[in-house]
């Protein structure tokens, strides 16, 4: 049977766009979807020559795309900067005083930059970096909390073509000097510190502690976040309030190449050193700005709200470059979610009309286990959409996302992408795709995604398989930085087809389902299943708050189940609730996907961004000491900790 992947989901809802919705939407039917991805697949040429003609290029391109795999070429010839599309454009057109960012500190305290007020501060720290010897071409760390001044350092590096690595403000001084080294950064931009939890997290002190490993950086600008003392180091480290003191309010744009370097971002992969993602100029802009605008489905007097920080990629994309490329306000919350209650987010909505809210399934799940109390408490009529991203949403989950949070009124956009795409590839859009509950549903235009077998043939509805692309996008990543052997072997390794290194399959209507990572796909007595429907089928018991499955290799069946399970707040873990979710499991999908073995834990370990760290997982349900790179993970107690729960 090849390395066929069975699917056993048998969700069957359907949520049309609520008519008032479409009426209004940009994209208002399913008709109206399928002749923009018909376009974009018969001609992408003209039709992302079209995109991208509505920005602002200094010289214009002489030719759209050229593909030569693994190297994608878009916009050639054209020379643009994204600063100043995200910025000057929007100055000079209209927008001068629309709220850009809004920040919420976690403090509580308030702050809004209009574009103006953006334009002035990108220009003169740009200025500042200029002044230290920065220029087109020098990679630039950005360690910052998550706030109104990272998303400026971005733009500030763009603005000079520099391009920066964004390092997640929860990450070790070990992992900022491994990413500094890596692309061997000349400077780096922190702050003081960041808040959460009602304490502060001293950033610089990571980035001193680093910096003692990294001989390439040569200054250090420091913002002042949370007013705690710092030494700063003589001809090293300079204040940024101090250092745009007198700088000019602007800066010409230079004109850079649209593959110029944008930016690095690290993934760390399941072994090995993290990956520096290469993103170039205009392709990303184009994707990240269609991609939000089009899922989004943006109006000019949104207030938009991506929980995501700006470490990551829907940071980089969805908080900062797509929003602000299209002219709309985005909104930044620097603090820990629950922070002081479990309210906070809803409670932030409420405050400024949030009116397009994008968060993590991993969140939702955290806050349906939390109660439905604290979100209705919150006046949340000012939602239209929500969305989705970065795990598999467990139909449970969307459901009660539906429901509580969207009072069955707002669209959701199961949103499905990775760092590598640069922006969303498999969406609804919002007014036109019917909606199935766990399903990312369909490509966007000018996506080629397929699902094939290990040969790249298309595998029939319903079967799984490897989750590819068959054509290049303006978006994908141009390389891995200082290594393209790695590139080409991880992305292209059979010519022109990307792999995306995730499992899925397809429905009668053509809606794709992912199933997760390919390393997660178990086999038991021969059946290759996605751990992501058996957690879900978990998931989806009243007891269960959040679960993970993995395999351990079993003498009988080749692999055995393994189930890390959270059960919810009321529910007591013990063998009757094991012999209880073994029978719904039963019920749901069937004999073969009752876990062996199911372990009950108060914690998942998961990355910063949210994932469950399957690997490690597998480690301990294999009793093996963990192995491989565990930099990310957001809480080590909770390995010792399911550890001690083996027996
Ligand atoms: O496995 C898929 C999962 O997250 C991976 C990409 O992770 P990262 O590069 O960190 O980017 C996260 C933000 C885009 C994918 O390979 N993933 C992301 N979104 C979804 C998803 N899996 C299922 N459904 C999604 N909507």
């Amino acid at each position: 049977m090849g390395d066929a992947i069975e699917s056993v989901q048998r969700e069957v809802r359907v949520f049309r766009p609520p008519a008032s919705f479409s009426a209004r939407a940009r994209v208002k039917s399913l008709d109206d979807y399928c002749k923009l991805f018909r376009d974009a697949a018969d001609n992408p040429e003209s039709f992302w020559g079209d995109v991208a003609k509505e920005f602002h290029w200094f010289t214009p391109w002489s030719k759209v795309r050229e593909w030569n795999p693994p190297n994608a070429r878009w916009f050639i010839g054209g020379k643009t900067n994204i600063s100043h599309n995200c910025l000057d454009r929007h100055v000079a057109g209209g927008r001068r005083n629309k709220a850009a960012i809004i920040t919420e500190l976690e403090s509580g305290e308030v702050q809004t930059l209009t574009y103006d007020q953006l334009l002035r501060e990108v220009c003169r720290l740009a200025h500042v970096l200029k002044s230290r010897g920065i220029n087109a071409g020098d990679r630039v760390g950005i360690y910052m909390p998550n706030c109104a001044e990272a998303a400026i350092a971005m733009l500030a590096c763009a603005r000079i073509g520099a391009p920066h690595t964004v390092i997640f403000g929860g990450f070790s001084a070990q992992a900022i000097a491994d990413r500094l080294n890596d692309c061997k950064a000349k400077a780096v931009i922190t702050a003081d510190g960041l808040r959460r939890r009602g304490r502060t997290v001293d950033l610089k002190n990571n980035v001193d502690q680093a910096l003692t490993n990294v001989p390439s950086v040569e200054a250090v600008i420091v913002h002042r976040n949370t007013g705690d003392n710092t030494p700063m180091k003589a001809g090293r480290d300079l204040w940024w309030h101090e250092a745009v003191e007198g700088k000019p309010r602007f800066i010409e744009t230079e004109a850079f190449d649209a593959e110029h370097p944008l930016f690095l971002l690290y993934t760390s992969g399941t072994t090995g050193k993290p990956k520096g993602i290469l993103h170039t100029t205009g392709g990303y802009m184009v994707w990240a700005a269609y991609t939000a605008r089009s899922v989004f489905d943006l109006r000019e007097d949104d207030v938009y709200f991506c929980t995501a920080d700006v470490g990551w990629i829907t940071g980089h994309s969805y908080v900062v470059y797509g929003i602000l490329a299209n002219g709309a306000t985005s909104l930044i919350y620097e603090g820990a979610p629950t922070w002081p209650d479990a309210g906070r987010l809803w409670s932030i909505v409420e405050r400024h009309g949030v009116n397009i809210f994008y968060t993590a399934p991993t969140a939702i799940r955290t806050f349906m286990r939390l109660g439905d109390e604290w979100v209705k408490r919150h006046d949340r009529s000012s939602l239209r959409l929500l969305g989705s991203v970065g795990e598999p949403i467990n139909p449970e989950a969307w459901m009660w996302y539906h429901r509580v949070v969207g009072d069955e009124r707002c669209p959701i956009v199961d949103t499905w992408w990775q760092t590598e795409t640069g922006g969303i590839m498999i969406s609804p859009l919002p007014g036109g795709t019917p909606t199935k509950p766990g399903s990312a549903t369909l490509p966007l235009p000018g996506v080629a995604a397929d699902v094939v077998d290990e040969h790249n043939r298309p595998v029939p509805p319903g079967k799984g398989g490897r989750l590819v692309i068959r054509e290049p996008w303006p978006g994908m990543l141009r390389g891995i930085y200082g290594d393209p052997e790695r590139f080409k072997n991880t992305y292209f390794p059979s010519g022109g087809i990307y792999v995306t290194g995730d499992a899925a399959h397809r429905d009668a209507d053509g809606y794709i389902w992912v199933l997760g990572r390919m390393d997660d796909v178990v086999n038991v007595s021969g059946h290759r299943l996605g751990t992501a429907e058996i957690e879900s089928a978990l998931v989806s018991h009243p007891s269960v708050a959040e679960a993970a499955v993995v395999a351990r290799p079993d003498a009988l069946t080749g692999q055995a189940l393994v189930a890390f399970v959270t059960p919810r707040g009321n529910a007591t873990a013990g063998e009757e609730l094991r012999r209880e979710l073994g029978k719904h499991v039963t019920r749901e999908i069937g004999k073969l996907a009752v876990p062996a073995d199911i372990r009950f834990t108060n914690a998942l370990p998961k990355t910063r961004s949210g994932k469950i760290m399957r690997r490690l997982l597998r480690d301990i349900a294999c009793g093996n000491a963990s192995v491989g790179d565990t930099t990310t993970l957001e809480d080590y107690s909770v390995l010792q900790k399911l550890r001690e729960s083996e027996e």
